[in-house]
């Protein structure tokens, strides 16, 4: 699996999300280490607080089936103005990125991109620095 092939995933992903209130849409998909795609969008709610993230809803599919070994994930969002190369990089919320950490020591890749061809990457250590882990506990 490439990192275009992954970022393509999540382009998909990103058209199932519901989001009648922000119109903005995430798609994410989640490379675990044995080499399964788990995908996720962001899915809102009438009671706002209850929206739920693309990268989470895909961890959460993940974690759900017993995969917890991550190895990348990748995301795409924007306005529903931009359904196919967006104009910005969107990375994970601290929500997000603090759920990664439960389960990643901090080496995974985390690609934030506008198009297949137009992506920003960094490891989750470098986007949660002195992260929570339950190792602090
Ligand atoms: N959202 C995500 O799905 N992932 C992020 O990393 C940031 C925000 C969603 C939540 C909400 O549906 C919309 O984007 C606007 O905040």
């Amino acid at each position: 699996m490439t990192k275009k092939e992954l970022i393509e995933i999540a382009k998909e992903a990103r058209k199932m999300a519901y989001v009648p209130y922000s119109n903005f849409s995430v798609g994410a998909a989640l490379l675990t280490k044995s080499g399964k795609v788990y995908t996720g969008c962001n899915i809102e709610n009438s009671s706002y607080p209850l929206t739920m993230c693309a990268e989470r809803t895909a961890i959460f599919k993940a974690v759900s089936e017993g995969e917890r070994d991550f190895e990348m994930i990748a995301e795409v969002g924007g306005p529903m103005t931009e359904p196919d190369a967006t104009s910005r990089y969107i990375s994970p919320c601290g929500a997000c990125r603090q759920t990664l950490a439960e389960y990643n020591d901090g080496s995974m890749t985390i690609i934030c991109a506008k198009s297949a061809d137009d992506y920003v990457e960094m490891t989750l250590a470098e986007m949660l620095p002195m992260m929570f882990t339950p190792e602090s506990l």
